[in-house]
């Protein structure tokens, strides 16, 4: 049991989420930027993919999930989902004592480094539509023109582990063959799963597109927000390796986080309930 001065200790690990797989590529930033830091991880694969469901569902994943880690004695909560974040992210931090750090697409610096001022945005349909997205193009997108495509299929194919396939390829290709025509020069990873896919799209684009992944900008706010908050890890002291869970049975995290970032940890399984996951084992309604 911790006492709450535990909770919020600078020893106390980071808690990062992601409805799958995506965040890894978050946490592969955090732990280059941020050494000296423990994390725990969530995967909620069970109910993955999210951008395939509605707002109020993806909420209450998003929050149930942050609850949990702060009784992990998480002392900060990295959103490494653009569709949760798109989603909830003002409610959960309405709702949760720790500091709490969303992730959004790349827009601004797609904006600011296009030079044909055509840029393609990959993002999942939820994150697409959401009013947090819509305004984010609004403040960026006066001189330049955002190509948005729904990257629908690509994260249940990363779930998987499948990272390369002639199918996932060619699904690639027709996402991305209309913005090299449009004349794109910049492509945003508006889901943090699709920085796993950086081999299989440049194989596409070679070098017509630059590949804008907010992943380390997000681990440069993560040390920001800890220092700003005196919760960072004392320098020197020694770290375990992320502690994994998952929702579902953790057998591709697992193999993910070992081929992409050579990490042999454990994944254990963990049921976190929310409302309309009433059996806690079983689908989402
Ligand atoms: N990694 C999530 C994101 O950044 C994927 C969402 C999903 O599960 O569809 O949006």
């Amino acid at each position: 049991m911790h006492d709450v001065s535990d909770l919020t200790a600078p020893h106390a690990p980071i808690g990062v989420f992601d409805s799958g797989l995506g965040g890894l590529s978050v946490l592969r930033a955090v732990r280059a930027q941020l050494p000296g830091e423990s994390i725990v991880y969530v995967a909620d694969s069970l109910y993955a993919p999210y951008g395939e469901r509605d707002d109020a569902f993806i909420a209450e994943r998003t929050l149930a999930i942050g609850q949990w880690l702060v009784t992990q004695g998480a002392k900060m909560l990295v959103v490494a989902c653009n569709t949760a974040t798109a989603q909830s992210i003002a409610m959960v931090r309405e709702r949760l004592s720790i500091p709490l750090i969303g992730v959004e697409p790349g827009i601004k610096p797609a904006a600011s480094q296009s030079k044909s001022r055509v840029a393609g945005v990959l993002a999942t349909q939820v994150t697409l539509r959401s009013a947090r997205f819509q305004s984010l193009l609004e403040r960026y997108a006066a001189d330049c023109r955002f190509i948005c495509q729904p990257g629908h299929g690509l994260v249940q194919a990363i779930e998987r582990c499948d990272v390369g396939s002639a199918e996932l390829r060619a699904l690639l290709r027709s996402y991305l063959q209309p913005m090299l025509d449009a004349g794109a020069d910049t492509l945003v990873l508006g889901c943090t799963h699709y920085p796993f896919l950086d081999a299989a799209i440049r194989d596409i684009v070679g070098e017509r597109m630059a590949l804008i992944d907010t992943s380390v900008a997000i681990a440069r706010q993560v040390e920001r927000v800890l220092d700003q908050n005196g919760l960072r890890a004392a320098s020197g002291a020694s770290v375990d390796l992320p502690r994994f869970y998952s929702t579902s049975d953790g057998a591709h995290l697992q193999q993910l986080a070992a081929t992409l970032l050579h990490l042999d940890a454990a994944v254990e399984r963990v049921v976190i309930p929310s409302p309309s996951t009433a059996a806690p084992d079983s689908e989402a309604a």
